[in-house]
């Protein structure tokens, strides 16, 4: 972690950093983990729970919440939402202030070497898989499969086999995967069908 601070950072001492954590202005982080020399941007929020790896980038204006695990070498763009509550409400039945007990906190699971464009919104209950691309904007409310580039909203797939391995899957140094080997790669939860598939 740096030694140094800049001001108006506000880090709970509950919050783990690795080594060489790099902490942007106006930062608040509290109850999370997060990973070495990953940087991390201004008016960033990550709360508790939340588990960064190392060597990601989390760029400015981005709300990580509860439930959300981010591995190593991700890229998380500018204003990127998370969510974990699918059914959100201020006040139960009853009129009462909702507590911590009166919701289900659903958990986002983003893969190594994803990319997460500016200004995207990720759905709770979600995987990212390893190496995918998300586009800016993009509304995300299903997984999204290993080395696949989707956008829109809702989002969906654009490219498959994007930057042409995929190697975590069993395939190594490939150029290029027949849509059949990718399929059986992936098992995405995306139609195959899909308007967007071919693109
Ligand atoms: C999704 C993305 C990777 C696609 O880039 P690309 O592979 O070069 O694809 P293209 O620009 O050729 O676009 C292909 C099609 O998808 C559409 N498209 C591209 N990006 C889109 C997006 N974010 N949302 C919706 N549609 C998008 C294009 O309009 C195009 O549609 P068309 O064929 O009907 O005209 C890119 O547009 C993107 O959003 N990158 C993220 C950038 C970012 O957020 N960086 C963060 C730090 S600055």
């Amino acid at each position: 972690m740096e030694k140094e601070l800049p001001n108006y950072c506000r880090i709970a001492p509950d919050v783990k950093l690795g080594r060489d954590v790099r902490i942007h202005g106006f930062v608040n982080l509290y109850g999370c983990e997060i990973g070495d020399e990953t940087r991390v941007g201004t008016f960033v929020e990550i709360q508790k729970g939340a588990k960064i790896g190392s060597r990601c980038k989390i760029s400015s204006h981005t709300f990580i919440c509860e439930g959300v695990t981010i591995e190593s070498g991700v890229f998380v763009g500018h204003g990127v939402t998370f969510i974990n509550d699918r059914h959100p409400a201020a006040i139960t039945n009853g009129g009462e202030l909702k507590t911590d007990s009166d919701w289900h906190c659903q958990r986002t699971l983003v893969k190594e070497g994803a990319a997460i464009g500016s200004g995207a919104t990720l759905l709770g209950g979600i995987t990212i898989g390893e190496n995918a691309l998300v586009g800016a904007g993009s509304v995300v409310t299903h997984d999204v499969p290993p080395y696949t580039v989707v956008a829109g909203n809702p989002a969906r797939i654009l490219k498959r086999n994007w930057r042409g391995v995929a190697c975590n899957a069993g395939i190594v140094g490939a150029a290029s995967n027949s849509p059949q080997e990718i399929s059986d790669i992936v098992g995405d939860n995306f139609s195959a069908d899909d308007p967007g598939a071919s693109r």
